[in-house]
């Protein structure tokens, strides 16, 4: 039987048992769910072993990667069978039963549109398998899948393109938002976990290329590009792993940089690429700056957001433990060194991670570069919320102040004003605007900006409101005019006042 046809079995095999993220959970309970995320296997372990049903089956064999009776096998997945897992290498018979190399979990994926409940293919994680991960791992969904998933921008395109697919979910999710998505991975394994996540998922219209960066797109252009790329910065050793599925093997951040520059021959005019990155503050110069320049240089718009930044020796230990190298372990101390040293020749002082969002303008000439530090917990939908902005961006970038202070504008949906008093005082003695979704970003407020946010109901303009204002707090018109019109605009561009038309 065809590949296909076998897929389409167990699909159906999945379907028809309920395997749902809810209900693998059941199979074990919350607290032991909880354990497997911190990866700890044992607690759920235990309590699958007294569970029955085909979930409970699918879960020993697929989550935890215990082998399970052949029958068992057989009567959770009746239409594909026990062969068909094997000719689809997601299973093989061992002397107790059926086991599985592979990690296929129902995951559920939510954004602020919504939420996906995709089963995942893709290689079973450290905890599973109890020590260091091959050099050709094939990653599930972590941290930072869950991340750009959530950036992903929630406007139709006509054509996507999702760099380094790895298990295939960003470019299941394009998929929501685009006619055609091409997803690339310079990894074999990779690609067939990618192939085999969207067929089970009934996306079949994925176009799956193999090769580097933009190498096996040259001379095709997307309206919208999504990447995760490897960007771990590894030294470049003999005597250090290379891990395909995190670091791309060049020196330093030189493949973000690759990917940054390269998305300009990549892009329709007003396209748009999303990327999670890390980047290094080399001497004086800011890690932030360097992505913003990199992009002014190939000519795109720039946004670049600075989640979290962290000094060199904890960048290392990270990155050594999720190699699977412990503290203690002898090989610790020497990674740790050679990460050091790689740091300490280019000078670098700190390592940035964040979110880029590059476009190239239509119009050829790049008018956004923006860029900042904003860490802090965020939802799950942040893709609404750029998408926002960037529309502010483009309607702040066409009023020069005039234009501007004679817009209606409106506040936001989910900012509030909080008002801190001291006891008993009826005056607050400070004031600021929270904004609720988003970056949760908060603003003080002075008696001016205040009254002027509070009167932005759409009906006046700024100009009339600031004239009211100017009377209201016996101040020259022109002199607040000046002063605010900047916060105005900061408070468009980030999407806590909204324009009115
Ligand atoms: C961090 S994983 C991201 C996987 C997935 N897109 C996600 O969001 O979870 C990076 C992926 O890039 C792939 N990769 C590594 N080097 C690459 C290169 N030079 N060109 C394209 N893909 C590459 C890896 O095989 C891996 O699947």
């Amino acid at each position: 039987m065809g590949e296909t046809a076998l897929i389409g079995r167990l699909r159906a095999d999945l379907s028809a048992a309920g395997y749902t993220a809810s209900a693998v959970t059941a199979v074990w309970g919350p607290t032991a769910d909880e354990a497997l995320r911190r990866g700890t296997l044992l607690p759920a372990s235990r309590a699958a072993a007294d569970a029955s049903g085909p979930v409970a089956v699918l879960a020993r064999l697929f989550v935890l990667g215990l082998a399970v009776p052949e029958e068992d096998a057989a009567a959770a997945l009746p239409a594909l069978g026990v062969d068909g897992l094997v000719d689809l290498g997601l299973g093989r018979r061992v002397p107790h039963g059926v086991a599985s190399e592979t990690e296929l979990r129902p995951v559920l994926l939510p954004d602020a549109d919504g939420v996906d409940e995709w089963w995942v293919v893709a290689d079973p994680g450290e905890a599973r398998v109890g020590g260091a991960l091959p050099d050709d791992h094939v990653l599930g969904v972590g941290g930072a899948t869950r991340t750009l998933l959530g950036l992903q921008l929630p406007r139709r395109v006509g054509t996507a393109l999702d760099l380094g697919t790895g298990c295939g979910v960003q470019a299941l999710r394009a998929a929501r938002y685009a006619d055609r998505v091409v997803a690339t991975d310079i990894s074999e394994r990779a690609l067939r976990s990618a192939r085999l996540t969207a067929a089970l998922n009934g996306v079949p219209d994925i176009e799956f290329v193999r090769g580097s960066l933009y190498e096996p797109v040259v001379g095709r252009r997307f309206d919208r590009i999504v990447t995760n790329p490897p960007f771990v910065i590894t030294p470049r050793r003999a005597d250090v792993p290379a891990y395909e599925y995190r670091d791309g093997g060049l020196e330093g951040d030189a493949l973000v940089e690759a990917v940054v520059r390269g998305a300009a021959d990549a892009l329709t005019p007003g396209g748009i690429a999303q990327l999670l990155a890390n980047w290094e503050d080399r001497g004086e110069a800011a890690g932030l700056d360097r992505v913003l320049d990199w992009a002014a240089e190939a000519g795109l718009d720039a946004w670049v957001i600075e989640r979290e930044s962290v000094d060199p020796a904890s960048y290392a230990e990270t990155w050594v433990r999720d190699g699977g190298t412990r503290r203690g372990d002898t090989d610790f101390d020497r990674l740790l060194e050679a990460w050091l040293d790689d740091f300490a020749s280019r000078d670098v002082r700190s390592i940035g991670f964040g979110y880029v969002l590059l476009r190239l303008p239509a119009s050829g000439v790049p008018r956004l570069r923006r860029g900042e530090r904003l860490g802090g917990p965020v939802g799950d939908g942040l893709g609404a919320h750029l998408a926002t902005c960037l529309d502010a961006e483009d309607w702040l970038a066409e009023r020069d102040d005039a234009a501007l202070a004679a817009a209606r504008l409106v506040v936001a949906g989910d900012v509030t004003e909080e008002r801190h008093h001291w006891p008993g005082d009826e005056h607050p003695t400070a004031m600021q605007l929270r904004q609720g979704g988003g970056f949760g970003r908060t603003v003080p407020l002075d008696a001016a900006l205040g009254g002027l946010v509070g009167a932005c109901d759409g009906e006046l303009s700024v100009r009339a409101i600031l004239g009211a204002l100017a009377s209201l707090l016996e101040e020259d018109e022109a002199a607040l005019t000046i002063a605010l019109l900047p916060q105005v605009r900061d408070l468009v561009a980030n999407g806590m006042l909204l324009p009115a038309d």
